[in-house]
């Protein structure tokens, strides 16, 4: 677990003075609604338990300096005078979320952040998205700023769009901002309300990460989202009004599929399959029905995999790992794919057994060491730590 007490003293150190706030957002695992977010759908992730945190003080002036534990690196910049750095992509996480809070109209002073985490980077578990909400929310304490959880997220969002250039969905600042301890949140992405179910007590939810980080994914990404909304103008001429592929239901598809060119068809039926698992996945963990949610989660990985195509050899062999493994109810791809990590749904009971078939499985197939995470739903984004002083 992470220690306040460690980036408290790391601030002081930094910077010669205390911090007065330190807030923190997590990461997420999604466990089922992969590729639906930007598409109106559904998703259904959970935060973790694992966060990033910022520690923080005011400053009298117009300055915000910035420390990355991670990056051993300082950003130095003017609120006056924001730009997207061309050489340093950590420093637009801030830069961007400082920009859209001004774009706001809401009123900003200097600030000094020390940035730490631990989330891992590039396993699909959202460290930029819990970077982005965490300082967004940070700005908001240190400027006496409310916010809705909602709102925070979109100006997260989009700080990843115009300072980042991936053009994601909402899914990942949802989460890190609305996360809901022992809970994974049905969120409907249209209209960004969300029915929080309980993670049932027997099972265990766990991550293992490929150990390969993203390849091509910012571009591949862009792509499958320019796809669906290409898709989507050639089926409203005969579906009526659609405004996202959310309005296509497999019965549409069976009938106007053939209009569609070979190469969106199969992005469209992911991605219309995907919403209609995740609402029934929902419906199966609130129902305590695992081993459906499971069979829910198999079917969704081989989507990605073959429709989708956003899956690596890698990911395919830990899910194959994972279905073979003891107490395994099902295993997919979970993020936005091309390296990242997989989710498995595990009977607690055997968790043990799953992890350590998992080390050795994944040893011997690809020499990889691999560092099963075994999670807990955490909360969303928070306050852990203010100051008397202002
Ligand atoms: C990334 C994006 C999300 C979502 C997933 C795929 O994590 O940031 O918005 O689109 O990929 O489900």
């Amino acid at each position: 677990m992470f220690e306040l007490s460690t980036i408290y003293a790391a601030f002081e150190r930094y910077f010669g003075k205390p911090p007065t706030r330190i807030a923190r957002a997590p990461g997420r695992v999604n466990l089922i609604g992969e590729h639906t977010d930007y598409n109106d759908g559904f998703v259904f992730p959970m935060a973790l338990d694992r966060a990033t945190y910022v520690a923080a003080r005011p400053r009298d002036d117009r300055i915000v300096r910035v420390f990355s534990v991670k990056f051993r690196d300082e950003d130095q910049f003017d609120l006056d005078h924001i730009v997207r750095d061309t050489q340093r992509q950590w420093v637009n996480y801030i830069r961007g979320v400082a920009k859209g809070l001004l774009a706001r109209d809401l009123p900003l002073r200097g600030a000094d952040l020390l940035i730490d985490s631990d989330v891992p980077a590039g396993s699909g578990l959202s460290s930029s998205a819990a970077l982005e909400v965490a300082v967004g929310y940070t700005f908001q304490l240190l400027n006496q700023i409310n916010l809705l959880g909602e709102e925070l997220a979109l100006l997260a969002q989009g700080a990843e769009h115009s300072f980042v250039g991936v053009n994601c969905g909402i899914m990942d600042q949802l989460i890190a901002a609305l996360g809901e301890a022992g809970h994974a949140l049905l969120i409907d992405c249209r209209d960004l309300s969300y029915r929080p179910i309980p993670i049932p007590t027997g099972v265990r939810v766990v991550v293992c990460d490929s150990g390969v980080r993203h390849r091509l994914a910012g571009s591949e990404y862009n792509q499958r989202r320019a796809g669906c909304e290409e898709a989507v103008r050639i089926l409203r001429p005969a579906l009526g009004k659609i405004q996202a592929l959310r309005d296509v239901r497999s019965t549409d598809l069976a009938e106007y599929g053939h209009l569609l060119p070979p190469e969106l068809l199969p992005l469209v039926r992911h991605v219309v399959s995907e919403n209609e698992r995740t609402l029934a996945a929902a419906d199966a963990l609130a129902a305590g029905d695992v081993v459906k949610m499971g069979q829910l989660m198999i079917e969704s990985h081989q989507s990605l995999r073959d429709d989708y195509r956003v899956s690596i050899a890698e990911l395919d062999t830990l899910v194959d790992l994972a279905l073979a493994a003891p107490g395994c109810y099902g295993s997919r791809m979970t993020g936005g794919g091309f390296g990242g990590s997989t989710v498995s749904l595990v009977e607690a009971e055997k968790v043990d057994e799953f992890v350590a078939a998992m080390i050795a499985g994944y040893a011997i197939r690809t020499g990889r060491t691999l560092q099963p995470l075994v999670c807990t739903a955490g909360a969303g984004v928070s306050c852990v730590y203010a100051s008397e002083e202002e």
